[in-house]
């Protein structure tokens, strides 16, 4: 069943929210039969999937199609979209953004920091909006942790206060001090979503490349369930061995089916 923006909120004090991002069909499929109840289809694509730099070269045509992929991957799980860099520049922007997020398939969108006009914006449209503090990727010029310092710190728990105050109903913490994380779960109604903040957040989320091990390179921060890489490296290598063997495809063993289900 799909969670509505409300009941998402509702969930603050009552139960961990575990939230993971997907970018496929396939991946989506899988999330949804696991029951995870929201999906973000972050502009981490850019560089998780994409192989850019950084996530600022994500456009709103990428996102529309993850979106649409994931969408139909998962038709009866909450999906938020990431407005990608520059297109929540000013209210009207984000709106005319934020509305091709939802017609290609998400429930909510989510964009980086305290851009109040913009959050007021769109909620006042009827899209359901979630915020972005602590390292914000789209702007931040390292991905060091943010919050270190009283003023920054400070500063953190200002924003997060003015992105619930615009109408955010959920904030994700992003690379910040614990303690911090903490004291801004405390402070907000809305229920907060960690990534390198810490265990005191009303839920977690990881990038799914981070926890499936798909990538060379993992935040300290993110656990690995799986090394999929290394099971691509394997399968790689077997296949390439059978097609010069002869092996493939005179000796097809089917260990499932041809559905996985
Ligand atoms: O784009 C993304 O995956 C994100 C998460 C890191 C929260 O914004
Ligand atoms: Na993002």
């Amino acid at each position: 069943m799909k969670l509505s923006a409300r009941s998402l909120s509702k969930l603050k004090g009552v139960k961990p929210i575990t939230m993971l991002t997907a970018y496929n069909c396939p991946v989506a499929r899988s999330l949804e039969e696991a029951g995870i109840p929201v999906i973000l289809v972050g502009d981490t694509v850019g560089m998780v999937e994409m192989g850019f730099e950084s996530t600022r070269q994500v456009t709103i045509e990428h996102m529309e199609y993850h979106i649409g992929a994931v969408r139909r991957g998962a038709p009866d799980t909450h999906i938020i979209g990431d407005l990608p860099f520059g297109t929540d520049k000013d209210a009207n922007t984000a709106l005319v953004n934020a509305r091709r997020l939802i017609a290609a398939g998400a429930d909510s969108v989510k964009l980086e920091g305290p851009n109040v006009p913009a959050i007021q914006c769109l909620v006042q449209d009827g899209i359901p909006v979630v915020g972005h503090a602590g390292l914000l990727p789209q702007t931040a010029s390292s991905f060091k942790q943010a919050g270190k310092t009283a003023p920054e710190a400070q500063q953190i728990m200002e924003g997060a206060k003015a992105i619930e105050g615009a109408g955010a109903f959920m904030v994700v913490l992003e690379h910040i001090p614990y303690s911090l994380a903490g004291r801004i779960t405390q402070a907000l109604s809305a229920p907060t979503i960690g990534i390198g903040a810490g265990p005191d957040c009303d839920g977690q989320v990881l990038v799914i490349n981070d926890a499936l091990g798909l990538g060379d390179y993992w935040p300290p921060f993110s656990k690995q369930y799986a090394y999929v890489s290394q099971t691509v490296l394997d399968v790689a290598r077997a296949f390439s061995k059978e097609v010069e063997s002869g092996e493939f495809p005179n000796n097809i063993i089917r260990m499932t089916g041809t559905h996985w289900k």
